[in-house]
């Protein structure tokens, strides 16, 4: 079959793929055609009219909506054309606000656009306009607001939210002239289902929805958002020395140009007059600002007392490769000790040892981008759409699609809404949900057998392991009806490809391991494992928890997880950083504060964490940090545990 189509627009021989539309033929080949509804990211809704031409043998239609076809000649302007489109234009514009100066859209507004290529005749405008519509601004929502009377009714930001978001917040309310885009109910934005993400905010062509506060700005830098781990690509908009904006990175292949409420709008912290500006030393009690020169000295001076097992340093998710590298370098190769470790200690570790021991590695089996295109996603214990909301639009981009959603878990989260199955066991019984799901597919010979014949080892023994979990047992422990559980052990094993997605609520348990053990077993158990949209993929926390556990800020592991006991790879970096390494296996985060609490830890170095919060047990935290000889905190706040430091 072609895949290719050749149409003449005004005289030019133009080609382009089967199944554009007209319109996007003309614009992808430098032809523009007036335009006000149609964007490339949704599905065309033909409501403004704008963009009509003339086709030979059919006469007047909208370009946005036809698709192209072989020998198509098409004409942008004529007679007849222009006449339609001033009509659909002056319909727009007699009721808009005219007050382009001041209106943070200006330069960049569609209706401008337009309005500059059709020609406006101010006589005719002044008669047609009627009075000026004066219709409340809904201003509820934090970050930006809604002025209907300079909405064209164009229904993207509607589009937007329900086609590339899901959330269906928004819609058309009231009938004719006073027609507006409204929440359900007509209730103001802050009050509805509106997750703030702003994409109809960028999408909006005119000055209708408008970030509160907006500033053009005159420059910009490309970097990563520092929220979660999905890792979305941004530009920060500088002006002078502020951030004053923020856009998604289209080339970016996690986020494609879409984000968060996090990513868009939170960035005020940067310039958030609590910052530090400058080192503080504790004296007498009391911080006391510093020089870098005097503070680095005294840190140095102080921390030559200390060797080997009696330092310990805790790094972070939210550092950079190259600063986890040089804390873990500086702890091994400087002070002697293997105390080094992170936050990933406290949401991912289970997932370090258990995906390590299952595949060999421990990080997501395949890539955010194959999510959408899997026909069964099992969702446990993760709140995607909150903790990671670009995999969220993944997820609800597969399921438009026709794929089947099993969530599991204890809530009633946003994505049970699109669930084919919600699951909803007890807290802290994901072990035996699975065994009995696993179960089920073992004895209905649902499982791969020539995968687990080829790739897997010990399956008798793991069979056998299923026997005490009949359904009755795990119907009662976990409190989910069996009828379910039947049913998502069927649609996860047969409507492949199939993947599974989980986060927190796998991990952060006393047998978390033993969780990420079992999600593990079930892909492979149905061969879900090596090919595309299938795997085990953990949802990270932080920004770079996986990049943190690869450069080696663990305590059992140099940078590329390669082990401290191993004398080869000692003798390895022996070399490359020209000393001597210790070869036992530093503590663990949780181990650190309380060896410091027993004594045998004297200083600790401290970057980007918050223990004091992040801690099960903060007062043992506190009291451990008490004993302590010298602590230093490296952080841009004062944290509550940069409050008990002695340098920050
Ligand atoms: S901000 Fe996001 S969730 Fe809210 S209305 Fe716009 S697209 Fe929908
Ligand atoms: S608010 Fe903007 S995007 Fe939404 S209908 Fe009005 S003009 Fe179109
Ligand atoms: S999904 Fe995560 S990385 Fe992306 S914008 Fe939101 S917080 Fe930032
Ligand atoms: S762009 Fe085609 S009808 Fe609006």
């Amino acid at each position: 079959m072609k895949d290719k189509v050749s149409l003449v627009i005004d005289g030019l021989e133009v080609t382009t793929e089967v199944g554009k539309t007209v319109l996007e033929a003309a614009l992808e080949n430098g032809i523009y055609i007036p335009h006000l509804c149609y964007h490339p990211d949704l599905e065309p809704a033909g409501v403004c009219r704008l963009c009509i031409v003339e086709i030979e043998g059919r006469g007047l239609t909208i370009s946005c909506k036809t698709p192209v076809e072989e020998g198509m000649v098409v004409r942008t302007t004529g007679p007849e054309v222009e006449e339609v489109r001033r009509i659909a234009l002056e319909l727009l514009i007699v009721n808009h606000h005219a007050d382009c100066l001041s209106c943070p859209k200006n330069t960049q507004c569609k209706l401008q656009e337009v309005a500059n290529y059709i020609g406006i005749d101010e006589e005719r405008f002044e008669r047609l306009r009627k009075p000026e519509r004066t219709l409340p601004l809904d201003t509820s929502n934090p970050f930006f607001l809604y002025d209907p009377n300079k909405c064209v009714l164009c229904g993207i930001c509607v589009r937007t939210c329900d086609e590339l978001q899901g959330v269906n917040a928004i819609d058309f309310a009231f009938r004719g002239f006073s027609t507006v885009v409204s929440a359900f109910a007509g209730r103001p934005l802050a009050e509805s289902i509106c997750e703030s993400c702003g994409e109809c905010v960028v999408r909006c062509p005119v000055g209708a929805l408008i970030p509160k506060n907006f500033q053009q700005p005159s420059r910009e830098v490309k970097t990563v958002c520092p929220y979660c781990g999905c890792g979305c690509g941004i530009y920060l908009g500088i002006r002078g020395n502020t951030i004053v904006s923020v856009r998604g990175d289209r080339e970016n292949p996690v986020n494609k140009g879409a984000l968060c409420v996090k990513g868009r709008f939170g960035y005020d912290f940067v310039g958030h007059p609590d910052r530090l500006t400058a080192p503080l030393i504790k004296k007498d009690g009391k911080f006391v600002e510093a020089s870098w020169d005097e503070a680095l000295d005294f840190v140095a001076g102080r921390l030559s007392r200390y060797r080997g097992d009696e330092f310990a340093a805790i790094s972070s998710a939210k550092c950079t490769n190259e600063e986890n590298y040089l804390v873990q370098k500086f702890a091994r190769a400087v002070m002697g000790s293997n105390h080094i470790d992170h936050c990933a200690r406290l949401c991912h570790a289970p997932s370090v040892a258990g995906l390590a021991q299952s595949f060999g590695s421990g990080a997501m089996t395949n890539s955010i981008d194959e999510i959408a295109y899997a026909n069964c996603i099992f969702a446990i214990g993760t709140n995607t759409t909150a903790a990671h909301p670009i995999i969220g639009l993944r997820i609800k981009k597969a399921v438009r699609r026709g794929a089947k959603l099993i969530v599991a878990n204890p809530r009633e989260i946003h994505l049970c809404r699109h669930a084919y199955i919600w699951l909803q066991h007890r807290p802290g019984t994901d072990v035996a949900l699975l065994m009995g799901m696993m179960r089920v597919i073992v004895e209905e010979g649902l499982h791969d057998t020539a995968f687990i014949e080829e790739r897997c080892e010990n399956f008798e023994a793991f069979r056998r392991s299923l026997e005490g979990f009949d359904l009755d047992f795990v119907e009662r422990t976990t409190g989910v009806p069996r009828e379910k559980i039947v049913q998502a052990a069927r649609v996860y094993a047969t409507d492949k490809p199939s993947t599974i997605l989980y986060s927190m609520g796998i991990t952060q348990h006393t047998h978390g391991t033993d969780n990420v053990l079992a999600v593990s077993n079930l892909a492979l158990l149905t061969g879900n494992v090596g090919k595309p949209s299938t795997g085990v993929n953990p949802l990270r926390g932080q920004n770079n928890v996986q990049g943190a556990c690869d450069m080696g800020a663990l305590p059992n592991v140099f940078p590329g997880y390669q082990r401290v006991d191993d004398p080869d790879a000692r003798r390895k970096f022996e070399a490359a950083w020209g000393c001597e390494l210790n070869g036992s296996p530093g503590l663990t985060h949780m181990e650190i504060f309380d060896a410091i609490y027993e004594g045998r830890i004297k200083a600790l170095y401290l970057i980007g964490e918050n223990p004091m919060l992040s801690e099960a047990n903060a007062s043992h935290v506190e009291e451990a940090i008490e004993k302590l000889e010298f602590f230093v905190a490296q952080d841009i706040f004062l944290s509550e545990t940069a409050r008990l430091a002695d340098v920050v």
